[in-house]
């Protein structure tokens, strides 16, 4: 199974990203094939090579953040 971690962090401290980090050293440890994508970044990666998303962003405003809910709504989805 290929799993792609998707994040997106806006703060100094990065806490989104931390966590996306530690998801990603843990499928790792499973022996998963995955990569950890920031958000920004998506055009690196398409989406339908991979068998699990985990998505994780920062609530800004009672929403996901800019950038994740373009990901979450399809605009930014890579097929
Ligand atoms: C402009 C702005 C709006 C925010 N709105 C919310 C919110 O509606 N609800 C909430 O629980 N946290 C809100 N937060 C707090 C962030 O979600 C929180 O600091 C988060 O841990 C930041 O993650 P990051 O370090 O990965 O960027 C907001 C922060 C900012 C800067």
């Amino acid at each position: 199974m290929k799993v792609i971690i998707v994040y997106d962090s806006v703060s100094p401290s990065k806490v989104t990203m931390k966590v996306a980090q530690a998801i990603w050293e843990g499928v790792k440890a499973k022996g998963l094939d995955a990569d950890c994508i920031y958000c920004k970044d998506l055009e690196k990666a398409k989406v339908k090579n991979y068998d699990c998303v985990i998505a994780g962003a920062p609530t800004m405003a009672f929403r996901p953040s800019r950038c994740m809910l373009s990901f979450l709504t399809g605009s930014t989805l890579q097929s």
